[in-house]
């Protein structure tokens, strides 16, 4: 007998056939060993790990899991509530003025994701009047903020702009100057580095502009923040800005930070309080653990009195660059640590990186819908743990790959 619910579990098997048959089903491998550049995946063994957002090699720095077994031993699990109603405690108090020091910024409250931190942050801060201005390429936690905070809110206006291009975000504004009421405040918000293309935001020509439109400017720096500029503070620093040149901050402590889980938002006082008073995730739902407070804490104070990992992941970043190039790939010229080799198809992506970590190389294809159709790609992701020899067999892997096409 058919069922509304059977007519739902044939559809969800229809779908998942389809993404077999079109190979673009995706196979989530099992690690058996922590976090590093060379790590063990089950069933394969050894390989050198390309993929993960381990940017400094702090995952397994033996400070940040010493710091991680600590807080477990203080203080448990956990407050088993939410933090307003049950307490909050001090280590997560020391992690978000550590977070505030470590941008320059006033103050800074944590999530238990980056993407939790974005969802809270404009359904809060956005009132009826308001206009949201961002880039076409941001990431998928801004996009889908946006889409909540236009659901709660139905006098919220959006305005997209086309990737890093002034003169659009110029139109952009414009645009958000005539939908705003009189009250109503522009956000602009941009990746500071764009996490698939692996290209940097413009953000001293974006916060001019924000300063000509009265508008306020949010920088999610999640795989800028550990790696851009001379101290790792982000991709402001690079561009030789102050933290407080940008608003409001959002960022991931589950990458360069070491690379758990978590999220902040911080900058201004009274946006960050804000948050705290109204934001629904802050409300309704845990708080970070304690365990991974402690962690990215460490992690944080790890990075301050370590500014040569920073260097040591910029020349990293040099070599592979280099050698991607050298054995016949193109990959889109930037700074940063995320290196993306682009093939068309989703399915081609899948089965080079198939073949690749056949070869003891793990870099992920993406394809169709974490990116647009037709621009599926291999992300190779640079870490400072990375050794000339890792290196050296990423390039070997992807010259073989080259000449077999
Ligand atoms: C730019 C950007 N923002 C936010 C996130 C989400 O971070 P989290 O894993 O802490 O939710 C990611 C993760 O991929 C990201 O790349």
């Amino acid at each position: 007998m058919t069922t509304k619910s059977s007519t739902f579990f044939d559809r969800s098997n229809s779908i998942l056939s389809h993404l077999e048959d079109t190979g673009q089903l995706k196979q989530l491998q099992m690690i058996e060993s922590p976090m590093g550049p060379r790590i063990s995946i089950r069933g394969r063994g050894e390989v050198d790990c390309f993929c993960s957002n381990n940017y400094l090699g702090l995952a397994n720095h033996p400070d940040v899991v010493e710091a991680g077994i600590d807080g477990l031993r203080t203080y448990g699990a956990g407050t088993a509530s939410v933090r307003f109603i049950c307490g909050t405690f001090a280590p997560h108090e020391a992690l978000e003025e550590r977070i505030a020091s470590f941008l320059g910024v006033e103050a800074s409250y944590t999530f238990v994701s980056c993407w939790n931190a974005t969802e809270a942050t404009f359904p809060t801060l956005c009132q009826d009047g308001d206009v949201i201005v961002s880039d076409e390429l941001n990431h998928a936690c801004i996009i889908d903020s946006m889409r909540l905070t236009t659901a709660i809110h139905r006098g919220v206006s959006k305005c997209i702009y086309k990737h890093s291009d002034m003169d659009s975000l110029r139109d952009a504004l414009v645009s958000a100057s005539k939908k705003r009421s009189d009250e109503g405040t522009i956000f602009v918000i941009t990746d500071g580095v764009f996490s698939m293309e692996g290209d940097i935001a413009l953000l001293p020509e974006i916060r001019s502009l924000c300063d000509e439109f009265g508008a306020v400017l949010v920088v999610d720096d999640s795989h800028g923040t550990g790696v851009m500029g001379e101290t790792g503070r982000g991709t402001h620093e690079h561009y030789g800005m102050a933290g407080e040149d940008i608003d409001i901050f959002t960022g991931t402590l589950g990458k360069a930070l070491g690379g758990g889980a978590g999220g902040y938002v911080a900058g201004k006082r009274e946006a960050v309080e804000l948050l705290v008073q109204r934001g629904r995730p802050t409300l309704f739902s845990n708080a970070l653990p304690v365990t991974v407070a402690c962690s990215a804490k460490t992690a944080i104070d790890t990075l301050v009195a370590n500014p040569s990992l920073v260097q040591k992941l910029r020349d990293n970043v040099a070599a592979a660059r280099e050698g991607i190039a050298d054995v016949g790939f193109e990959v889109l010229e930037s700074p940063t640590a995320i290196c993306p080799i682009i093939v068309g198809e989703t399915a081609t992506a899948i089965s080079m990186s198939n073949q690749l970590l056949a070869m003891g190389v793990f870099a992920i294809g993406f394809g169709y819908p974490v990116v647009p159709e037709g621009t599926a790609r291999i992300r190779v992701q640079i870490s400072a743990a990375h050794e000339t020899e890792h290196i050296d067999r990423l390039c070997a892997a992807l010259s073989k790959l080259k000449n077999a096409t």
